[in-house]
């Protein structure tokens, strides 16, 4: 994509609606992990979102990055045809791909990449790269209420924790972030301490829910800071069941619901604590929770009641935009196809990437 191409193109666009009649269909690929997703957006509207999450997981206790980048090979074709089926678009109304160029496993980033250069390059369409982790923060904009700018983000997922501040759709930093383990992993790995297959966040939430949580209370990590710690929770955590299930052998599944539902209270305060502070150091009222770990129901709870206590105006999205999904993806990809903001053919897969 040359960019007289995209000077073009956005002419065009600023021509077309402003008499009505253009139609904007992006595709938009997710495979960064273990779900393969893809989407199409019309207008700001998400027409379709189909997610194939691979199950071959659960067996090994967490994401096998090569069986990962396996599933995604089989699934990204009838995926991307559902996608375009469900929303009634041939591959001749695009106008452009998007993809997630990363964070995540690269082998599973690569076959998303690879499919959406090759598709971009047989259409002769333009390429729109997506980090995962502001499309977890977009996926705000899917639906209506919209958090106004600049708004505060809590994204918590399986391999990331940040507090984001977000002065525009584009324009991101991170302000407070782990410096260990994800808040998603902690629930993870908390889940297969108690032997809950994987993932467990949702089984965790799950069993919480009839629990007391305050039966059992953990220390809380000390972090300078807008910083997260969630190594040393675990840690406890461990020694915790490990003298317990000593002395009664049943402990585990005979407390099984006030255990998951004290491991979340404390995940949780962790959470809020920092977003507390943020939002006192910013004094920024507009909050929003984003990623996997935003379906947690103690999460959700949590925030809104914080929330009202604190006058902010809280921002929680729809389940199926909180795990990953191409959906995301498609409107961070409608913003930068706004700003005239495509990549080229040399573009490759990143496991690691900064804003
Ligand atoms: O955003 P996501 O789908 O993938 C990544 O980008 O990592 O997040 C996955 C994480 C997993 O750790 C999963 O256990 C957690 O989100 N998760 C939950 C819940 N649903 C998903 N954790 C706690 N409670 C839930 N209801
Ligand atoms: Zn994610």
């Amino acid at each position: 994509m040359r960019a007289s191409q995209g000077i073009l193109l956005i002419l065009l666009l600023m021509l077309n609606f402003a008499n009505n009649s253009f139609v904007m269909n992006i595709l938009a690929i997710e495979s960064s992990c273990d779900e393969t997703s893809a989407a199409v957006i019309t207008n700001g509207e998400i027409r379709s979102n189909v997610v194939a999450t691979q199950l071959i997981h659960t067996q090994y206790g967490g994401v096998v990055p090569e069986l990962a980048s396996r599933a995604h090979q089989q699934h990204i074709v009838p995926v991307v045809d559902k996608a375009l089926n469900d929303a009634k678009v041939t591959k001749k109304d695009l106008d452009a791909i998007a993809f997630t160029k990363g964070p995540g496993l690269l082998g599973a980033l690569l076959v998303g990449t690879s499919f959406a250069k090759s598709m971009a390059l047989g259409l002769d369409i333009p390429l729109i790269e997506v980090n995962h982790m502001q499309a977890h923060v977009l996926a705000h904009f899917i639906d209506d209420p919209k958090p106004a700018f600049p708004f505060l983000c809590l994204t918590v997922s399986g391999g990331h924790t940040q507090i984001v501040k977000v002065a525009g759709p584009l324009d991101m930093e991170i302000i407070g972030e782990t410096r260990d383990d994800a808040v998603g992993e902690a629930f993870d790995k908390t889940a297969k301490l108690l032997d809950l297959p994987y993932p467990g966040g949702p089984l965790i939430d799950k069993y919480a829910a009839k629990g007391n949580p305050l039966a059992y209370p953990f220390p809380l990590p000390e972090m300078p800071g807008l910083d997260f710690s969630f190594s040393g929770i675990k840690t406890s955590f461990l020694y915790f069941l490990q003298k317990r299930v000593k002395e009664n052998p049943d402990f585990i599944s005979q407390n099984i619901e006030d255990i998951c539902a004290s491991i979340q209270f404390t995940l949780v305060d962790i959470l809020l604590k920092k977003l507390k502070k943020a939002s006192r150091e910013t004094g920024i009222k507009e909050i929003a929770i984003a990623g996997g770990v935003s379906a947690n129901s103690g999460l959700r709870n949590a925030i809104q009641e914080l929330g009202e206590k604190l006058g902010w105006n809280v921002y929680i999205p729809a389940f199926e935009y909180c795990t990953d999904n191409a959906a995301m993806i498609a409107i961070a990809a409608q913003f930068k196809f706004l700003a005239n903001d495509f990549c080229d053919q040399t573009v490759s897969p990143m496991a690691r990437m900064e804003f």
